[in-house]
């Protein structure tokens, strides 16, 4: 499929998926949300991909929101379909992929921006970053799962205090409340990025895919956390890579997964 607003660049085992609006600040319009999505499903299901590295073009922004002027007439109806579309195609997809997910936030990272950082697994952020949910000062609450997952990552009382003020955050502040595993140079975000990578990419893809799931399962309502952890945990028995690795450790040499 050819991509008229994302660029992809493959090296190895690692894809980097740029948000490419630079002009818009990468704002998230609808046919740039139908190629992210695309382009995930795409790379969930091609098994020589071990880790995706989402990031924008530029070096003002990641993405700074949801495209304001494509939603600024919505109804009720509209505005709820709006929503639940970009759940399901997009934040919600991102958060429950198998591959796991860095988004290596270059800049503004605002509203939908922020949501879309916040539904990958891991976030780096370089130094001239700047995030928030800015929705409350458009006269709407975030809606691609900001009041959720800012929660979940930086705590009830900071994610209420960001909402409610729509303030932006410097990249500091953000690495104080959580909100990002790791700041870097501008200049070195990339390869911040693909380090990061290249430690997971060492490890078992199966055990890896596993524990995204666990994890997430103490935030998906009406699951034990506990309970599918000892499920999955016994699962991993069952795997050639739980042979692999055991058996490489034994024999000191490092795994071939
Ligand atoms: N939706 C649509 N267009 C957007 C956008 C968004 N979320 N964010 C930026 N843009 C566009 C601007 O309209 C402008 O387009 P134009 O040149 O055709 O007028 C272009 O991107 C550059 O943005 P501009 O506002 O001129 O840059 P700036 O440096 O003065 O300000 C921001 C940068 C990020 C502070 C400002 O763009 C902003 O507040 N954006 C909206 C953030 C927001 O509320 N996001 C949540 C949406 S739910």
């Amino acid at each position: 499929m050819d991509y008229e607003n994302i660029l992809i660049d493959t090296d190895g085992s690692i894809q980097t998926i740029t948000i490419n609006r630079p002009s818009k600040l990468n704002a998230l319009n609808k046919s740039t949300i139908e190629e992210l999505s695309k382009a995930l499903q795409v790379a969930e299901n091609n098994n020589e991909l071990r880790v995706i590295i989402l990031t924008g073009a530029g070096e003002k922004a990641f993405v700074a929101g949801a495209d304001i002027s494509e939603f600024a007439h919505f109804a009720v109806e509209e505005g709820k379909a709006l929503s639940k579309k970009g759940h399901h195609d997009l934040f919600n997809r991102i958060d429950h992929m198998k591959t796991p997910v860095i988004a290596a936030v270059n800049g503004f990272a605002l509203g939908g921006g922020l949501e879309l950082a916040m539904s990958a697994h891991i976030r780096i952020f370089s130094e001239n970053a700047r995030v928030g949910l800015p929705e409350t000062s458009l006269g709407v609450i975030p809606g691609y799962g900001g009041t959720q997952r800012l929660a979940q990552i930086a705590g009830k009382g900071r994610a209420m205090q960001m909402v409610l003020s729509a303030e932006m955050i410097d990249a500091a502040t953000a690495l104080n409340y959580g909100i990002t595993n790791k700041i870097v140079p501008l200049e070195e975000l990339t390869e911040a990025a693909k380090k990061m990578a290249k430690k997971i990419i060492k490890n078992s893809p199966v055990a890896i895919a596993t524990a995204i799931q666990c994890i997430n399962a103490n935030y998906t309502s009406g699951v034990d956390g506990l309970a599918f952890e000892i499920n999955a945990f016994g699962e991993c028995f069952g795997t050639a890579d739980f042979k692999e690795g055991t058996r490489a450790f034994l024999e000191k040499r490092k795994a071939d997964f």
